[in-house]
C-alpha cells in the first residue's frame, strides 16, 4: 500500500485532537488507519531564517512535518486572501470578501513555499492529498516542480454558485489549477453541481461521467460527505469522564432543558440569528422562562480578521441584551463562553443537552451536528435542529430540518423539540444513528483513497 501524504495548511496534534476545527479532528483519524506524513503549517509565525526549516516529529508510525509562517505570510495568506476572500466567498458572503492583490500574490507564494519544502520529503509511490481553500493551487505548484505523484484534493467547505465566485478576479486561475490534481473532492452533490456548472458554462468544459474536461486537461469530481468518528464518540460520551462533565452542567441548570450550540465564533455559523431565534423563543412562550438554558460555546477563531472582530460585538451585544431583558434573580437564560472545550467535555455537554442547535447560515458539512447526534443516550435522546443550509442536512432528515433566517420558524422548532415524545425522539435518533454509522470518518476517507488509488490520467476528447 502507498504511504499516505496529507497536507492541509492546519495540521493537528499527533494525539489528543483538543483543537477546535472539524479538518485537524477528522484527519487525525485518517491517518492513524494509514501510517502516513501529515505536512503544513506549525501555527506558529516567525520572521527570520529559522522558519523555513522543516520541524519533523513521528509517533505511532505517523510522521508530522510543519514550517512556520513568516508575519507576511501570516498576514496575506492566511488572514488575508484564505481567510478574508476565499472563506466569505466560498460561503455566499461576497458582502465580507476583501480583494486585494497582494493577498492573492501572498498566496500563491505560500502554496510555493509549501511544495518546494514537501518535495524533498516525498517517495515515488505515495499518494498524496491536499485539503481545503488555503491549499487551491498546491497541486499545480507541486507538479510544476516535477512531482508525478497520484493527486487528490479535497474541499472542506461549499462551493459557491458561479455568480459568486466569478466576481473573485483571479477565479479561473484557481479553477484551471484545480485540474492539475487527478481527484477533486467536494461535501456534497449541491457542490459538485455548483463546480460542474463553472466547469461546463463558465470554462466552456466538457463532462463524461464523473470526469471534466477543460484547460486541456481533466479530472474527476465526486461527492464524499465527511463523517465522524461515530462509535468512538458515542462511547466516549457514554464514559465516566463525559457523564462527570454531565453531571456538571446538569447540577448548574437543576432541571431544566438544555439547549446547546457549539461553533467556533464565525459569521457563517448564522450565530446572532441563532440568538435572536432564542429571544423569540422566550417571547412567543412566556411558559418556557426558567424552564430552559441556553449554552453557546464559541471558541473565538481567526480573531485578526475584522470580520471576525465584528461578529464578536455583535454577539456580546445580544448576549448582554437578552439576558439583561429576560433574566430573572434565580435564571440565566443564555450563557456564553468564548473558550475551546475538549473534545471530551463536549461528549458529556452534547449528552446533557435535550436540544442541539444547529444553525449555520452556509457550512460545509458541520461535525457538530453529527457528533450532538452520536453523544445522545439512545434510550432517551435528545433532538437536534439543523439548518438547511450545513452540508450534514442532506444525511440527516430526521433532524428537525430549520431555515436559520427565519427567527420564528426557529423558535418553532424549538418548541417543537422541548415537547417531542420519548418515542419520536428514539425514532429519529435511531434513524440518524444508521446514516452515522454507515457514513462515517473512516468510510470518507476509504472512499476518496480507493478512488484516487484508482484514478488515471485521462486524454481530453478530442485531442
Ligand atoms: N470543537 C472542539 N471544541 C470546541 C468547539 C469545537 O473540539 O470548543 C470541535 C467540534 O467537536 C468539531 C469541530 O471542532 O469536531 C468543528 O467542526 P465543524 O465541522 O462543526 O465546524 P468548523 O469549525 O470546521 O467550521
Ligand atoms: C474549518 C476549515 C479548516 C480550518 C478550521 C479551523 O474547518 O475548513 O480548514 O482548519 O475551520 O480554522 P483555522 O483558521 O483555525 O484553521
Amino acid at each position: 500500500m502507498s504511504r499516505l501524504v496529507v497536507v492541509s495548511n492546519r495540521v493537528g496534534p499527533l494525539r489528543g485532537a483538543t483543537k477546535a476545527g472539524g479538518l485537524a479532528v477528522a484527519l487525525a483519524d485518517a491517518l492513524r488507519t494509514r501510517r502516513g506524513l501529515w505536512f503544513g503549517w506549525s501555527g506558529e509565525v516567525r520572521d527570520g531564517p529559522q522558519g523555513h526549516e522543516v520541524q519533523a516529529q513521528s509517533l505511532g508510525g505517523v510522521t508530522r512535518a510543519v514550517i512556520d509562517l513568516t508575519s507576511t505570510e501570516h498576514d496575506d495568506y492566511y488572514n488575508g486572501f484564505a481567510n478574508r476572500c476565499l472563506w466569505p466567498l466560498f460561503h455566499f458572503r461576497l458582502d465580507l470578501a476583501t480583494f486585494d492583490r497582494r493577498y492573492y500574490e501572498g498566496y500563491q507564494r505560500a502554496n510555493q513555499r509549501f511544495a518546494q519544502a514537501l518535495t524533498p520529503l516525498l517517495r515515488d509511490d505515495d499518494l498524496i492529498w491536499v485539503h481545503d481553500y488555503h491549499l487551491l493551487p498546491f497541486g499545480e505548484t507541486l507538479r510544476d516542480m516535477g512531482a508525478r505523484q497520484r493527486l487528490g484534493f479535497f474541499l472542506h467547505i461549499p462551493w459557491p454558485v458561479r455568480e459568486i465566485l466569478t466576481a473573485l478576479p483571479h477565479h479561473e486561475h484557481l479553477v484551471r489549477a484545480l485540474f492539475s490534481y487527478d481527484l477533486v473532492g467536494f461535501q456534497t452533490e449541491a457542490d459538485l453541481l455548483r463546480f460542474q456548472d463553472y466547469v461546463l458554462r463558465e470554462a466552456g468544459g466538457s463532462q463524461r461521467g464523473n470526469r471534466l474536461y477543460a484547460y486541456g486537461r481533466s479530472v474527476i469530481a465526486q461527492a464524499y460527505p465527511i463523517g465522524i468518528d461515530t462509535d468512538q464518540f458515542a462511547t466516549l460520551a457514554a464514559s465516566d469522564e463525559a457523564g462527570h462533565e454531565a453531571a456538571k452542567l446538569k447540577a448548574a441548570i437543576f432541571d431544566r432543558t438544555q439547549i446547546v450550540g457549539v461553533d467556533r465564533l464565525d459569521y457563517t455559523k448564522g450565530l446572532p440569528e441563532r440568538f435572536q431565534a432564542y429571544e423569540k423563543l422566550l417571547e412567543l412562550y412566556p411558559e418556557a422562562h426558567g424552564q430552559v438554558s441556553f449554552l453557546q460555546i464559541a471558541p473565538t477563531s481567526r480573531g485578526e480578521v475584522q470580520e471576525y472582530i465584528d461578529i464578536r460585538h455583535q454577539l456580546d451585544a445580544l448576549a448582554g441584551h437578552i439576558n439583561g431583558r429576560f433574566a430573572q434573580l434565580d435564571w440565566t437564560p443564555l450563557r456564553y463562553i468564548n473558550r475551546a472545550i475538549t473534545r471530551r467535555q463536549l461528549a458529556g455537554i452534547y449528552r446533557a443537552s435535550r436540544i442541539g442547535l444547529v444553525t449555520p447560515l452556509r457550512d460545509g458539512m458541520n461535525l457538530v451536528a453529527k457528533e450532538y447526534v452520536a453523544a445522545q443516550d439512545p434510550d432517551n435522546p435528545g433532538v437536534l435542529v439543523l439548518s438547511r443550509f450545513a452540508g450534514s442536512a442532506k444525511q440527516m432528515a430526521a433532524a428537525l430540518i430549520v431555515n436559520p433566517y427565519d427567527p420564528v420558524g426557529v423558535a418553532e422548532a424549538i418548541e417543537t423539540a422541548r415537547h417531542m415524545p420519548l418515542a419520536q425522539r428514539r425514532d429519529r435518533h435511531r434513524a440518524l444513528m444508521h446514516e452515522l454509522r454507515r457514513s462515517d470518518v473512516a468510510s470518507w476517507s476509504q472512499n476518496f483513497l480507493t478512488a484516487l488509488d484508482h484514478a488515471v490520467a485521462a486524454v481530453p476528447p478530442g485531442v
